[in-house]
């Protein structure tokens, strides 16, 4: 007896710690449990999660080609939290976490040993209240594909890659809607990092290597790029610097013309050069040919959750003079996830009852919320009835 028990915790265990793999295209809604194994999707299916509070992926989380992985919390009053504990997240499809309909921040706390992003990849939150706490920190950071951080509403939190002082490998394309990012590793590869609709970077540890060959695109006019000022000159990639948006220093730009310039322009090299005087040395922003020097001035970068530094940026007040590398990737918004609105349908069942009739029931089914936004589905009989089957009839004679 207490052998048989013995016996059935270690099956139980060994259930709960198998993959959980996803075959069909899968909706749920609601809490669920995700088990303590790996999370794998098959390629070419989707799994929609919607309204579960905790999301805890314990294992490895492996998504494949032509696949989805839909986390969405819908419930205004829901915190969603989405967490990676040690596994590795591999993405060949989708990947949605998208709390944009829920006034409370969300945590999207992705840590794990690994991450490898090749397929698109987007974090949504609203952003109007609270601080999203938004990471993707394993040690060993690669995205190669489309990877979307959005804000409805720029808040004073921080996106935070990588893990500190550690490489983050960005050949991909990776947007910021409505955010800042804080900057703690290496930046490698040769890759874009597109701040679009007010965003902004902070790179915070500049000794730190950040690679030349990757490109910072100031996509909108209310983006920018704040850099701590450092005692050794270092050179930034940057596209599409113009139209008002900001690069800047985390140190007032030293401006004592004729003697002290804050910030110069090398019309044969491209490089605009900013001062911020004492041990510091210049910082070199290669924002390429083509801008008139005329159009360029000193500014205080307000951007919420930068350091605000008075009259610390550049601003140019004409549209940019040179093209976008190719290396930038169009930015794209957040992907509508399967089975979040609600739905209607009928459903036909047919049986066979033991005098031999046919009986075919009509159903209609409704899946929506109720008051306090809690998922329920309701049935209701349209038609329902038997008929006697003719070619059964004919057989029996
Ligand atoms: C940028 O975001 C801040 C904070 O949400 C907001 O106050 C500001 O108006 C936004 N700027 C633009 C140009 O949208």
């Amino acid at each position: 007896m207490l052998f048989r028990k013995y016996i059935l915790a270690v099956l139980t265990l060994i259930t709960s710690v198998m993959a959980r793999t996803i075959t069909t295209n899968t909706i749920d809604r609601g809490a669920i449990s995700l088990g303590l194994g790996d999370t794998i999707i098959e390629d070419g299916v989707y799994w929609s999660i919607i309204d579960n509070l905790a999301t805890a992926f314990a294992g490895n989380v492996d998504v494949g080609s032509g696949s989805g992985l839909y986390i969405s919390g819908l419930n205004p009053l829901l915190s969603m939290s989405v967490t990676l504990l040690s596994g590795s997240l591999t993405n060949d499809g989708i990947i949605s976490l998208n709390a944009v309909q829920s006034l409370l921040a969300p945590t999207y706390s992705l840590v794990g040993i690994s991450f490898t992003n090749n397929g698109e990849m987007y974090l949504g939150a609203d952003g109007s209240f609270g601080s999203p706490n938004i990471q993707i920190t394993a040690p060993i950071w690669n995205n190669n594909g489309l990877l979307v951080f959005y804000q409805k509403t720029r808040s004073s939190a921080s996106i935070e890659l990588g893990t500190s002082g550690l490489d983050i490998k960005n050949n991909g394309q990776i947007c910021f809607f409505n955010e800042l990012y804080t900057q703690r590793t290496n930046i490698v590869g040769t890759g874009c990092i597109t701040l679009d609709e007010n965003s902004s970077i902070f790179l915070s540890n500049t000794l730190l290597n950040i690679d030349t060959n990757q490109v910072f695109y100031l996509a909108d006019s209310a983006s920018s790029i704040q850099v701590h000022a450092i005692s050794f000159s270092k050179t930034y990639n940057v596209a599409g610097f113009g139209n008002g948006n900001k690069i800047g220093l985390d140190v007032t730009l030293v401006n004592l013309p004729p003697l002290l310039n804050g910030y110069t322009y090398d019309t044969k090299t491209g490089i605009l050069t900013l001062r911020g005087g004492g041990v510091l040395s210049p910082m070199n922003f290669n924002i390429g040919l083509g801008y008139n020097p005329s159009l360029f001035k000193i500014v205080t970068d307000d951007n919420t959750g930068i350091i605000r530094i008075p009259a610390g940026a550049v601003t140019y007040s004409g549209p940019p003079p040179n093209s976008v590398p190719s290396v930038c990737q169009p930015c794209k918004k957040l992907p509508p996830a399967p089975g979040t609105s609600a739905t209607e349908f009928t459903t036909t069942a047919t049986s066979t009852n033991s005098d031999g009739f046919t009986c075919t029931e009509v159903d209609d089914i409704i899946v929506s919320t109720d008051k306090s936004n809690s998922w329920f589905t309701s049935t209701s009989t349209i038609t329902a009835g038997c008929i006697s089957n003719p070619t059964n009839t004919i057989t029996s004679t």
